[in-house]
């Protein structure tokens, strides 16, 4: 297993190199091979998340080839993919396993979808059950019962049941007939559980609509430019079946979730300024800044402009003395994949910062409060932990440390960038991982040195 010593830096100063947006990537991708017809991706990463949706979608029989800087995916349409010769690898990529299995569960084949040691752990009935409801046989293979048999019926007896798994490797075989269309009320704010359903409404009967009460990332219907209104708190995203995608250019702005590691290095060490441009600032994603900002962090945006229906900006972050915040409520799925290093930011802040509502961390590539409580208590940080969060006091210096990242790339760049702020150098176990996302994030670390 990799393991880098990270040592202290007094300041970061210069340009980082964001890579694309991850979430935005898997997408460009899968709705290029929905597509018929050729769509150019300028800036596909080759970060290994975005990587696995794209190799899967090559064994489904979608060709690709590269066109100076674009990729190129000669989308079939909704009915040009083939049966795959073996399992479609997702790798370690939560949203490839489930954006797929929303594209594969109308199909007329049966496929398997599995994943690396993190995401075969990963909770997966917030897709079955769903699917189940549209027509689709789907199951996992292990862990605990979904609590639903194959009619689609409920088995939440307290037996256990008999029903299908909760856990990778997914089981796709051809639905008896073709999938109705549902209307969907998320049980738990997620983009991918959102993305799945509306991706299986292109393969179904009617229309299928998704409902959400939190706000998550809209990067699908927005790609998509899916119909969706308002309604007082609920916002309803809808499909009509064999709608037909449209081939297109796509330009990928640069990883806002990327660019936090750095929002957080140049806040902490004094005399540092980071520059990075091209910064995704699609508002359903933007919480950090706002968090940060609420601290009394220093970060301007420059020439503010759209990239592919998306908001982008340059951006300028100066060290800055930080307080402590209380964050809970609508802005958790917001600014979820950022806590892990916000949680970096507030071991500086003045006062206590306090994470609720959660509980969702638990369920990310590895459980992310318990990676930071324990990453941080190693480093000498008073941390308190709860079932849906965690509180931090600030001020406390941290000591270097040996961590394990968990498998979790977020988790191996949160606890470098704390290593930089602590006396005495880290070692960081496992930390290749930062590739899933950020292939370039130490060398980006040293140029700022
Ligand atoms: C993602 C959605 C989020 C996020 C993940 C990417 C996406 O997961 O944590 O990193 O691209 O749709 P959930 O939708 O499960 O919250």
């Amino acid at each position: 297993m990799s393991e880098k010593h990270v040592k202290p830096a007094t300041s970061l100063v210069g340009l980082v190199d964001l890579p694309p947006d991850k979430s935005i990537a898997h997408r460009t991708a899968l709705f290029s091979a929905m597509a018929e017809g050729k769509s150019r991706i300028v800036g596909f990463p080759t970060s290994a998340d975005p990587q696995s949706t794209l190799s899967c979608l090559q064994a489904l029989g979608i060709h690709t080839s590269q066109d100076g800087d674009a990729l190129v995916v000669h989308g079939k349409g909704l009915d040009g993919f083939k049966e795959p010769r073996g399992v479609l690898d997702c790798g370690n990529s939560g949203t490839t396993m489930r954006l797929l299995s929303g594209m594969l569960a109308g199909q007329s084949f049966a496929s398997t979808l599995t994943g690396d040691a993190s995401l075969s752990v990963r909770p997966m009935a917030r897709i079955i059950r769903p699917l189940i409801e549209m027509g689709a046989s789907i199951s996992g293979s292990q862990g605990e019962s979904v609590g639903i048999n194959h009619a689609g019926e409920n088995q939440d007896d307290g037996s256990g049941g008999s029903g299908h798994f909760n856990r990778p490797p997914l089981i796709i075989r051809p639905p008896e007939r073709t999938l109705s269309g549902i209307s969907y009320r998320l049980p738990v704010a997620s983009a991918q559980v959102k993305s799945c359903v509306l991706l299986a409404g292109f393969w179904a009967e009617g229309d299928t609509s998704v409902i959400e009460t939190e706000p998550s990332r809209d990067h699908t219907e927005r790609m998509l430019g899916l119909a969706s209104f308002q309604a007082g708190n609920e916002r309803i995203i809808s499909v009509t079946g064999r709608t037909k995608v449209t081939p297109r250019m796509w330009s990928i702005p640069g990883d806002f979730s990327a660019a936090a590691f750095f929002m957080v290095a140049a806040s902490l060490l004094e005399g540092s300024l980071i520059r990075m441009s091209r910064v995704g600032l699609n508002p359903t994603r933007t919480g950090l800044l706002d968090v940060l900002r609420a601290m009394g962090a220093n970060i301007q945006l420059e020439n503010e402009r759209e990239v592919s229906g998306e908001p982008i900006a340059d951006m300028i972050v100066k060290h800055a003395g930080l307080s402590g915040v209380r964050i809970e409520g609508d802005i958790i799925p917001n600014i979820i994949d950022e806590i892990p290093i916000l949680c970096i930011a507030a071991t500086a802040a003045d006062g206590v910062t306090e994470i609720r509502g959660a509980g969702e961390l638990r369920h990310k590539e590895s459980d992310r409060i318990k990676a930071m409580v324990t990453g941080l208590r190693a480093m000498g940080a008073n941390v308190e932990e709860y079932d849906d969060g965690l509180a931090i006091e600030g001020g406390v210096p941290l000591k270097g440390a040996y961590i394990e990242t968990m498998h979790d790339h977020r988790i191996a760049m949160s606890f470098a960038i704390a290593a930089l702020a602590a006396e005495g150098p880290t070692r960081i176990a496992g930390a290749d991982i930062a590739a899933v996302s950020f292939p370039g994030f130490f060398n980006a670390i040293d140029a700022l040195r």
